[in-house]
């Protein structure tokens, strides 16, 4: 059997596979993964019909990879909850809320007095809320219009309200009335192995939030790339950035970037930067960024 027949033969054991898994997983008829299955299965019946050329079985490839990246996608963003699966909650444009605390506001005393937590959370950290969702939807105009003169603005706002919602949710829940004392477990070890002990980490945290120039945060963050631990300050926390969030997608507009090539012009940089995206990349970064899950509240 030539190597052409076998790769055509395992793909259409594989698209029998993957049947078979999306009827064993009770994956819904209406979802659009059905869909790019029955179209795959479609091209696979045609291509055993007849003679298999070279740039069928470049089709085939593609479409096999993209099915598959579909499936990971799609499994990766279903939740089990009991012994159905459920499609990820997600959050549409406009429409973040204030989240509960798991705690009375008084329950921090005396470390943290029940007014301040009332003002912060009521009133501080509604607004974040308030004013992400309308910086969502003033950019979701934006792109229906594709009217982007307030694009700057509403980028800062965007940064401004979103970091401060994100970063108090995770403050909230990095308090409770019941802690205190040391971490355990790997990340203890995490902490002892990267910063050396866990009073040296402790110092290290309160020496940078003591330090930070006006307001802003001090944060223990991982990074994925190092795969360690690190200590980080923020000052004031809207310096164009989300925190919470993973970058998939990437442009450099530094000058060092594009003047030597396109002087002062950078709009025909970025214009032209669209023919050399990696894509596959991105979609790899996308897959294993959406991993990630924080529970929305
Ligand atoms: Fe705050």
């Amino acid at each position: 059997m030539s190597s052409y027949n076998e790769y055509v033969r395992n793909v259409l054991i594989w698209n029998q596979e993957l049947k078979q898994l999306l009827e064993s997983e009770e994956v819904q008829k209406e979802e659009s993964i059905w869909k790019r299955l029955d179209k795959f299965s479609q091209l696979m019946e045609g291509v055993q019909r007849k003679p298999i050329e070279t740039e069928e079985l470049i089709r085939i490839q593609h479409e096999a990879e993209e099915l598959h990246e579909q499936m990971e996608s799609y499994f990766a963003q279903r939740q089990q909850l009991g012994t159905i699966f459920i499609k990820e909650p997600t959050i549409a444009a406009g429409e973040h809320q204030l989240p509960q605390l798991a705690y009375a506001y008084d329950a921090l005393e005396p470390y943290i007095s029940k007014e301040i937590m009332e003002l912060h959370h009521q009133k501080h950290h509604q607004s974040y809320v308030t004013g992400l969702n309308k910086a969502e939807e003033k950019l979701k105009e934006a792109r229906k219009n594709n009217d982007f003169a307030l694009v700057k603005h509403w980028s800062r706002e965007l940064a401004f309200h979103g970091s401060g919602h994100y970063l108090h949710t995770i403050f909230w829940n990095n308090m409770s009335p019941n802690g205190g004392g040391k971490p355990k477990g790997a990340l203890m070890e995490e902490i002892r192995s990267y910063f050396g002990s866990f009073n040296a980490f402790k110092n290290h945290f309160s020496e940078a939030a003591k330090a930070v120039e006006g307001v802003g945060w001090a944060l223990l963050v991982w990074s994925p790339r190092a795969r360690r631990l690190e200590v980080l300050q923020s000052e004031r926390h809207m310096l164009l950035t989300q925190w919470d969030t993973i970058p998939l997608l990437v442009l450099d507009v530094w000058e060092h970037a594009y003047y030597l090539q396109y002087k002062n012009n950078r709009g025909d940089y970025v214009d032209n930067w669209w023919n050399i995206v990696n894509w596959k990349d991105v979609e790899n970064r996308f897959l294993k960024a959406s991993e990630l899950k924080w529970r929305p509240y």
